[in-house]
Formats: structure tokens, sequence, C-alpha cells
């Protein structure tokens, strides 16, 4: 039985629909479970379990033969994921995949490639069998985008003329899919990009080709990124880090085409172009 951990995001949504189109055995770990009213899907079975409360994670891991790891990022999510790996170690998981990030390093100046390296690190010394799969940003990201897309025909963003090789999460999940049900992938840290590098205005340019309609990105400055990113609510911790990822990426730390989407499922990785297209109704 595999575990999926994250099973209502961005990334667990589309492991679970993967593994459960090929009648494989698979456990969704939920806060609520209303999952999946949106999203049911035969033969999953659905497990309440929550990262803070450890005491929930011994049932949700009986019986599991692999899990895949990932929580969102919160300045608990380092502690969470440790704790998730003793828990697994206690239950005899054979196998975690683990979501990390590109460039995930313990003395990197963005907090989040700061705790996934700390995880990667704990899991590594751990003594279970573990693959690690290091993602760029999600092309999926620009979903986050849909209301200034639609009422301004803009987004904004402190990116500069930063090029990052953005990757689509249903590769993320293709590799995911082969590192929990076939062999070869143990021990494995594959970086997971997309095939081009592009600035956000040229992904704008491409967004406008796929939806018909004229769409600019917008650069603006850290500090109006912050505001703003306050400004709707979001908690301090998840703001500077995102802002310091912004600056790694302005940074040109993440430009470089990875081969890993090739090596793990022999396949090219989606482009930019691919995911407009497939995407379009969704910026409408
Ligand atoms: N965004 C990017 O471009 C990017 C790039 C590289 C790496 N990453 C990494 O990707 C990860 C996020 O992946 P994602 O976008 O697929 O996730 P997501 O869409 O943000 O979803 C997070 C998932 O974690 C669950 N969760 C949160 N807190 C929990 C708790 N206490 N107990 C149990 N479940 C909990 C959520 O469940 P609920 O539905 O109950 O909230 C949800 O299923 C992060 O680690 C991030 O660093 C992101």
């Amino acid at each position: 039985m595999i575990l999926v951990t994250g099973a209502t995001g961005n990334n667990g949504v589309e492991i679970v629909k993967r593994l459960a189109a090929r009648n494989i055995p698979v456990r969704a770990m939920v806060r609520n479970r209303d999952y999946p009213k949106d999203t049911a899907i035969p033969h999953v079975e659905v497990v309440e379990g929550d990262f803070d409360r450890p005491e929930t994670l011994l049932g949700v891991l009986a019986g599991i033969e692999q899990a895949f790891l990932l929580t969102n990022s919160s300045e608990r999510a380092e502690a969470q994921q440790i704790a998730f790996i003793d828990v697994a170690k206690q239950s005899g998981v054979k196998q975690i995949v683990k979501l990390s990030q590109f460039a995930a390093d313990a003395n990197s100046p963005v907090r989040f490639l700061r705790y996934h390296a700390a995880v990667e690190a704990a899991l590594r010394s751990s003594g279970i069998t573990y693959t690690i799969l290091r993602p760029n940003l999600f092309m999926q990201g620009l979903l986050n985008f849909r209301s200034t897309i639609a009422t301004q025909n803009a987004f904004y963003a402190a990116a500069g003329e930063a090029k990052v090789s953005v990757v689509d999460v249903r590769d993320i999940a293709d590799v995911a899919v082969a590192a929990l049900t076939e062999s070869g992938h143990e021990g494995k840290i594959y970086d997971l990009t997309g095939p081009q590098a592009l600035t956000h205005a040229e992904m704008a340019e491409s967004l406008s080709v796929a939806i018909g309609r004229r769409i600019t990105f917008v650069n603006i400055p850290p500090e109006t990124m912050r505001e703003t990113l306050l400004g709707i609510g979001f908690p301090v911790w998840q703001t500077e880090g995102l802002l310091e990822d912004y600056a790694h990426y302005r940074r040109g730390e993440a430009m470089t085409i990875a081969s890993g989407v090739q090596d793990a499922i022999g396949k090219k990785s989606r482009s930019f172009e691919d995911f407009s297209r497939d995407y379009a109704t969704m910026f409408q």
C-alpha cells in the first residue's frame, strides 16, 4: 500500500489520480474527512492525519510500504516532515519519496531551501530507502494569479528579468509515481525542471497566445510584493520566504535546465506551451 500525503494539494491530487488509474492500492492522507468531494476517485482509501499531531500518523502509516512526503512550506514544515520520517521508521515503511525543491541547500539564504535540505539530511540518515525530488518553480503556480489575469490581463511579481526553468506539476507526479512503483529510483536525487528557462514576460507571451488575449507581466519591487502578500493574509514567515525565493530567481540561481524528468521516466519534460494550452480554459 502506498501513502500519499498532501493529497489535496497540487502534486498530491495528480499523484493519487495516477496511482488509482493504474489500480495501485493508495491511501490518501487528509486533514478533512470531506475529501474527496470534488475529486472522488474509486479505490482510494482516505484516512485522516495531521502533521501537527504526530500521534495520528501511526494509524495513517500502518501497513504502508512506500510513502510520498509533502507538506506546504511553513515555519513548521521541517519539524512536521522530520516527525513523519521518525514515525515512518517505527512503522516499518520501506521507502519515502520526498518532495523537496530545486537547489535545496543547508547554507542557502532562502529559508525554504534550508528546511528542505534539513529534511533531506534527516531522511538520508534515517535508514529508510529514499528518493528525493527537487522541482523548480511550478508552472501551475501561475494559477494563483488567475484573478488579476481575469480582471486586469496582468500578473505581478518581483521576478525582474529572471530566467527560471519552470516545471509542470504533471511531470513531477509522473516521476513520483515511477519512484513509488518501480525499482531503480532508490537513493536518487532528481532535479526536475522544464525544457526551457523563461522570464515571467516570456511566460506571459506564451499564455497570451494560448488564451487568445494579451496578458502582461508587471515587475514590482520586493517591498510592494511583501505588502501585497501580507495584505491578502499570507503569514510573515511564508511572505519572507517567497521574497527570498524571488531574490534567488533574480540572481539567476534557478535557470539551469536539468535532466531529472528524462533520467527518471525516459520522457521529455512538458514545455510551457504545453502547460499554457492545457490550462488555457482555467485562465478565462
Ligand atoms: N510552488 C512551487 O513552485 C514549488 C516549487 C518547488 C517545491 N515546492 C514545494 O512543494 C511543496 C508544496 O507542494 P504543493 O504545491 O503540491 O502543495 P499544496 O498545494 O500547497 O498543498 C499542501 C498540502 O499539504 C497538506 N497539509 C498542510 N498542512 C497539513 C497538516 N498539518 N497535516 C496534513 N496535511 C497538511 C494540505 O492539506 P489541506 O488540504 O488540509 O490544507 C495540502 O494537501 C512545498 O514543500 C514547497 O516547498 C513548491
